[in-house]
């Protein structure tokens, strides 16, 4: 039996619902923008293998605690930490845990929604047939070229928070639902026909094992934490994204089997996109490290080689955009959900104030890139070296917000609730499933979280 309570939200229409809309949080630019590059930047198969690992023995149970509490809970992530922490006797600090997802929610959109308005610009160049027939070197002068000018990066942030904030001032169901619904099973129809073109680039056996086969020499303490980041990242956990849908999850539906679906889909999605850009990189001579420009320095030239490239390349940034639009939504829907619940805000007014706070602090990745591209706020401390502000807002956020979030919420639910509270929300019964979700989370995911930090902090 799952708690009684109601959200004021609304609710989804069904599990699949849920599925469809946690998925699209967690399929987004995270898949196909950043897994390539920092796979590329960390050595390929012995960092992709460490993610992995996480992504089953750390992001699937921490998942699983997400939605439970958040379907206990039934309210924006601060108000279910600050119930559930009074039901369960635990200390009334918990509620800041939501707080701090809420930043975390915010950060990360105010850079998210840059790159997302890469994607959307890349939608018109594609489209246009501007790369058809270009050289490598051609298309990255053309990247170049874009990020060097921040009023077009401006420009297209701005429409992608405008987007944004549409569809979150109109609630959860609706809209969404339907076009995440159509959209998804059209991005795996494309990625399986980009690796379909990489399979016959020339560069397929290289990339497949750049991706596949784990050289752990090329992996340091840094590269695991932030392996470790991205499954966090990738599956939209530790900030309370997950919590805020779980909390419109219908009470009868399993926690187990959808958690486990959408981490399918996710990883799936982030390992078609590899197959499709890293043959395409050593085919052409490219360097697998070159950073956040690699999709756009590197599919562009798949698009400008194959026939009706045009219209596929345009079709694939329409898809990302999607991705990414229905991914930056749970990122602000917590905030959003409390401006409703706790300063008596319209939804609509809720999202002008969440978006335009956003917006405004999007102005630091925008300017990361060209006016502010030397501006290295911690050049004295090694790995920092040559971060830019949207590096360091990049790795506070993913590598330290979001894995602390996520181990605070594993300890909250395996430590302070109480395993009749925990069996009842979960409903998969007390056997063999349930005592091993109880074990990661109690055990695993807390220590693992720990011994990575301990670990980048000694490297720093
Ligand atoms: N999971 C999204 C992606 O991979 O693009 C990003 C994201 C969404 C992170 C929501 C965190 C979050 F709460």
């Amino acid at each position: 039996m799952a708690s009684e309570r109601e959200s004021i939200h609304g609710q989804w229409s069904s599990r699949l619902a849920f599925i469809l809309a946690a998925t699209g949080s967690a399929v987004g630019l995270g898949n196909i923008w950043k897994f390539p590059y920092i796979a590329g930047e960390n050595g390929g198969g012995a960092f992709v293998l460490i993610y992995l690992v996480c992504i089953a023995v750390i992001g699937i149970p921490i998942m699983m605690a997400e939605v439970l509490l958040g379907r206990r809970g039934r309210q924006s992530p601060i108000n279910t930490m600050r119930t559930l922490a009074a039901e369960e006797h635990a200390n009334r600090h918990w509620k800041w845990l939501g707080w701090a997802g809420m930043l975390a929610g915010f950060l990360i959109l105010s850079y998210y929604s840059v790159i997302a308005g890469w994607a959307l610009a890349y939608v018109f160049r594609t489209g246009s047939g501007l790369f058809t027939g270009l050289t490598a070197d051609g298309v990255q002068t053309i990247f170049t070229n874009m990020v060097n000018d921040p009023e077009r990066l401006l420009a297209w942030h701005t429409i992608f928070m405008v987007m944004t904030m549409t569809v979150v001032a109109r609630g959860v169901s609706g809209g969404l639902e339907k076009a995440v619904k159509l959209l998804m099973p059209a991005l795996f129809v494309l990625l399986f026909v980009l690796v379909g073109y990489a399979w016959n680039s020339g560069g397929f056996y290289q990339g497949v094992s750049f991706l596949f086969q784990p050289d752990f020499s090329k992996i340091t303490a840094n590269g695991i934490l932030i392996a470790m980041g991205h499954a966090f990242f990738t599956l939209s956990l530790g900030m309370g994204a997950i919590m805020v849908y779980g909390s419109y999850l219908p009470g009868t539906a399993s926690i187990a089997k959808t958690c486990i679906a959408v981490s399918l889909m996710d990883t799936l999605v982030a390992l078609l996109a590899g197959l499709a850009i890293f043959p395409i990189v050593f085919a052409n001579g490219l360097e697998p490290g070159v950073g956040p420009g690699l999709i756009f320095q590197t599919l562009p030239i798949a698009f400008g080689h194959m026939d009706y490239g045009a219209f596929f390349g345009m079709l694939f940034f329409v898809l990302l955009v999607f991705a990414a639009w229905s991914s930056s939504i749970s990122l602000i829907e917590p905030a959003v959900a409390w401006l409703v619940e706790n300063r008596g805000m319209t939804r609509i007014f809720a999202s002008v104030v969440a978006g335009l706070t956003t917006w405004l602090f999007g102005l630091l990745t925008v300017l990361s890139f060209n006016l502010w591209s030397e501006l290295k706020l911690l050049s004295g401390i090694g790995i920092f070296r040559d971060s830019t502000i949207f590096d360091l807002l990049d790795y506070l956020t993913a590598n330290i917000m979001l894995p602390l979030g996520g181990l605070l919420i594993a300890v909250f639910a395996a430590w302070k609730m109480s395993r009749a509270a925990t069996v009842d929300e979960l409903a998969m019964g007390d056997g063999f499933f349930y005592k091993l979700w109880r074990f990661l989370v109690r055990y695993i995911t807390p220590v693992a979280v720990i011994i990575v930090f301990l670990k980048a902090v000694s490297v720093i």
